[in-house]
């Protein structure tokens, strides 16, 4: 029979291997996270204290106004004074908020983080001059007499900083965000808690998918070890059968499209929406173009139905992407910009960029898809097409080069007159 915990009926850390310990706070009434978030059962800040035969440890801390809590269970299992090592796995301020006053509480602490996390360290704590830390990468360690933590390099998971530390002797690993949910149960284990799998993979594509790469990256490191539990800094500990959610993160990091077209195609996609037909034949021009140079694999979506999230995998795995818009009252149409404003989970840094469209006595949309292209970090390597009104068949053969001039920008074939990202000119 699994033994119930309920977290919320005393402020005292719970053990959850030899000498670790779960010193955090419940936020059970937190609705929404980082403005975007949709936090429906509340979250935990997670924190962890690790007692060795040499001092203790603390890994991460909390949020600042739940910095009593915090404190009231740390004290339960420890005295200030006996706190040798802080690590700060991620210095987020929902991690970092009851830092100060940790270090105020045990002054002989010394602390321990990335690298990267220097600079925000220096941000957070403005008052402290003297502060003392060192920084770590992979390899370092610390050791705590009979318990040694391992630090792990995992950078952008989901800030640069990030860091994962391991407990060698117990196999426990202290994640940061990674494998971490916004859930707030008090019976604080993964095999007791509710039904979380919504929650896991929801935090998962809000805040991870962008990183996709890096999750590869620190997945490397993190699958050769000996995992008993991982314990994140949101959501349950993960201790029964934790090697589950390693390999859902490297499932849910994997490209589907890459598997099904095959390594060596690229993938371009074009979206349009038409008022009357106009720039839906300049779409299916600049589609037979592009179709014409080998190894491109050309989709062509209109928006009129007006969904967006459908088309966000697909434009995670494309690597070029085209808009087209008529351009109404200066503007481009809704649709398009629904898209546009929905691609903050994925990262489109370095994918190909066009737009095109047609218009009536303005034509203000092309440009404005281009800026925002343009903001989202994408390359514009041709200038956009745009038609008065009802293309010309020479337009349309225009269209045809346009996009068969992309097409061949995206297989890498050289350029008579060199590529010039018309992005920058702006
Ligand atoms: Fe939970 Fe990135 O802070």
């Amino acid at each position: 029979m699994k033994t119930s915990v309920d977290v919320s009926a005393h402020r005292e850390g719970v053990e959850f291997a030899d000498g670790v310990y779960w010193v955090g706070a419940l936020d059970p009434n937190l609705r929404t996270f980082d403005i975007i978030l949709t936090t429906a059962n509340g979250t935990t800040y997670n924190s962890y204290l690790v007692r060795g035969s040499d001092g203790v440890a603390v890994i991460d801390t909390v949020k600042e106004n739940f910095s009593d809590e915090f404190f009231a269970r740390l004290e339960s299992v420890a005295d200030y004074s006996e706190i040798k090592v802080i690590v700060l796995n991620h210095l987020e301020p929902d991690h970092s908020g009851a830092l100060p006053e940790l270090m105020r509480r045990a002054p002989q602490a010394h602390l321990y983080i990335s690298q990267r996390a220097t600079s925000m360290l220096k941000a957070l704590l403005h008052g402290e001059a003297d502060l003392q830390y060192t920084t770590v990468k992979t390899g370092d360690s610390v050791s705590l007499g009979d318990r040694t933590l391992a630090f792990l390099h995992t950078p952008f998971l989901h800030w640069p900083d990030t860091q994962c530390t391991y407990v060698e002797e117990e196999g426990v690993l202290f994640s940061g965000d990674v494998f971490g949910c916004h859930y707030c149960d008090k019976r604080l284990y993964n095999d007791l808690v509710g039904d979380f799998r919504f929650s896991f993979d929801y935090y998962y594509a809000h805040i991870m998918r962008p990183f996709k790469k890096h999750v590869m990256d620190a997945l490397k490191l993190i699958e050769p070890l000996h995992l008993k539990q991982i314990a994140p800094t949101h959501g349950p500990i993960l201790r029964d059968r934790p090697r589950r959610y390693v390999t859902h993160y490297r499932e849910l990091s994997t490209s589907a499209l890459a598997r099904s077209i095959g390594e060596q195609d690229r993938s371009m996609i074009i979206f349009y929406m038409s008022s009357y037909g106009n720039t839906a034949r300049m779409a299916e021009a600049i589609s037979e173009g592009a179709s014409s140079i080998e190894g491109v694999r050309v989709s062509l979506y209109d928006l009129q139905g007006g969904e967006t999230d459908p088309f966000v995998d697909l434009i995670e795995e494309a690597d070029a992407l085209l808009f087209g818009s008529p351009t109404i009252n200066g503007d481009a149409v809704k649709p398009v910009w629904d898209l546009l404003s929905s691609l903050a989970v994925v990262n489109l840094k370095g994918k190909l960029g066009a737009a095109f469209g047609s218009y009536g006595w303005s034509g203000e949309a092309v440009r404005m898809i281009e800026d925002r292209m343009r903001g989202l970090k994408m390359n514009i390597p041709v200038q956009g097409q745009r038609v008065k009104l009802i293309p010309t068949d020479e337009e349309l053969q225009d269209c045809q080069d346009f996009g068969r001039q992309i097409a061949e920008v995206l297989v890498g074939k050289p350029q008579e007159k060199g590529v010039i990202d018309f992005a920058d000119l702006a």
